[in-house]
């Protein structure tokens, strides 16, 4: 194991995901007893601020966004550790001063010249704060570690992810940069490969001979809120597809890696990306749904449509919703179909995988009327955790019915949500050095390769927005992709 004696630097101290996610990770890291004894964290911010004031800052953000009240005297350990240095990281003549900071901080704390560099800033900035760290030496030393974490977006398509991805690699190496998609911190999502490499019931019908089709949903009923300004640029095929999604597929589709090494499990999860069938304007005429909320009611109060949310255009032509049917042309999985959606403002926020198995024939049971319930078994991710699976048995209560049994080992946890809690996992991952859950480039580059199709082809063909009202499951022909294949979104 590597020494994990370092100091994290964060650039956008007193932004919100430092407040929301970061600072309430590292109170958690305290509390469990995972952060390393020799550690700092330098919060970098613009604003004139005092330490004292800083601290106070950050005491109430994790009293707000921890899963437990704040005790005094963990916040005491983290507290200590804590340093605010205020400069503006655009300005490059400021690196060298914060340089000579963490080096005297590294005699006091014992930390070793080992660096996190987290990006926690706008994506515009992540190019100036890496050529700042390159141009003051911080990049690399000899005899410690440095890592750079950059959190989404990735770029906005595949030619600005390439080239920023380039700008990267002349200051760090692949394996120092840490691509953050927080799902990958889920405990559900971990799950996958043990579910699907521990069981041999599972793995020895995970294919097109067993099963019928793969539904990977991301359901939100939060709206834009705030960050309408980001979202308009973005929208859901940048701001869920192109990372969590995909990221998601290719855990549940992969091969086999022949170890646990991160670089083993990346390249059968890029190889997945490879094989999805070639996204073309006329594949996705009929394969791809867009839509956009209007107003509509969530749990009982009205909310207002996409267009009417703060800094978006009256206008505006961005999704808010996708429903993607995709193949994977690969000899595990041709002919079994993955339908993939995503939106925001829908009827619930959850996260699930439905896994549907073939039917039987219906030579005896299921003749007439009857339906064939199919079985099913849900990887549900938030904000319920576990497994559900579906089976059908005799109805003891009547003479030859036959009923669908529900075994769900899943229960309400509070910390899958967008919680501190994956940022947790990912912080400890990082400073262990170990990145099998961030992405490696080629992966983001397939990613993006198949994001961009679907963005082109939404550009050009303009569709009729808003399509669906908040608090529905969204678009009538997200519900039409399925049903033409004689298939249906479950919800169970
Ligand atoms: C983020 C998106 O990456 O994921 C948000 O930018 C989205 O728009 C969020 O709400 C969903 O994450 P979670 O953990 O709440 O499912």
């Amino acid at each position: 194991e590597s020494d994990l004696s370092a100091i994290m630097v964060i650039f956008g101290g007193t932004g919100d995901l430092t407040n929301r996610k970061l600072m309430p990770a590292l109170y958690n890291l305290v509390l469990d007893k995972l952060l390393p004894e020799h550690f700092a964290v330098v919060a970098v911010g613009r604003r004139d601020k005092t330490r004292e004031e800083y601290l106070n800052d950050i005491y109430a953000s994790i009293n707000k966004f921890s899963r437990n009240k704040i005790d005094d005297s963990i916040w005491l350990q983290l507290k200590e550790k804590i340093h605010y240095y205020q400069f503006d990281f655009t300005e490059m003549n400021g690196y060298t001063g914060l340089n000579e900071f963490l080096n005297s901080l590294d005699k006091k704390a014992h930390t070793g010249g080992n660096r996190v560099f987290y990006l926690a800033v706008a994506p515009e900035y992540f190019e100036t704060i890496v050529q700042g760290l390159q141009n003051s030496n911080m990049a690399k030393k000899q005899g410690s570690w440095s890592r750079l974490i950059i959190e989404k977006p990735f770029g906005k398509d595949l030619i600005t992810a390439r080239n920023l991805n380039n700008k990267l690699l002349e200051v760090f190496e692949e394996s120092s940069i840490y691509r953050i998609d927080h799902y990958l911190g889920k405990e559900m999502i971990q799950n996958i490969m043990v579910l699907r490499f521990c069981n041999s019931i599972f793995e020895s019908i995970w294919n097109n001979k067993f099963i019928d089709n793969i539904q990977i949903s991301l359901t939100e009923k939060l709206g834009v809120g705030t960050r309408g300004g980001y979202y308009e640029h973005s929208g859901a095929m940048r701001d869920m597809i192109q990372n969590h999604i995909i990221q998601i597929l290719s855990l549940v589709a992969m091969e086999p890696p022949i170890n646990l090494k991160t670089d083993s499990i990346r390249t059968e999860k890029q190889k997945v990306l490879e094989a999805i069938e070639d996204i073309t304007p006329e594949f996705l005429k009929n394969n791809v749904v867009f839509g956009q909320y209007g107003p509509g009611i969530i749990d009982g109060n009205p909310v207002p449509g996409y267009r009417e949310e703060l800094n978006v255009p009256k206008d505006s032509s961005t999704e808010t919703f996708v429903a993607l049917k995709l193949h994977i042309n690969n000899f595990r999985w041709a002919g079994t179909p993955f339908y993939i959606r995503t939106g925001k403002r829908l009827g619930k926020s959850s996260a699930e995988i439905v896994v549907q198995f073939k039917d039987l024939p219906n030579i005896l049971y299921f003749k007439d009327q009857e339906i064939q319930e199919p079985n099913l078994l849900v990887l549900r991710i938030q904000p319920n955790v576990g497994v559900f699976f579906q089976f059908n048995t005799k109805d003891f209560s009547t003479h030859n019915g036959i009923v669908p049994t529900k075994m769900d080992t899943s229960s309400f946890s509070p910390t899958q949500g967008n919680t501190p809690e994956a940022y947790e996992r990912l912080i400890y991952d990082i400073l262990r050095g170990d990145a099998t859950l961030f992405s490696r480039w080629d992966e983001v580059e397939a990613a993006w390769m198949i994001a961009d199709r679907l963005i082109q082809y939404r550009e050009q063909k303009r569709s009729q927005f808003p399509n669906y009202d908040a608090g529905t499951m969204g678009p009538i022909r997200a519900f039409e992709l399925l049903a033409k294949d004689g298939r249906k979104w479950w919800h169970v």
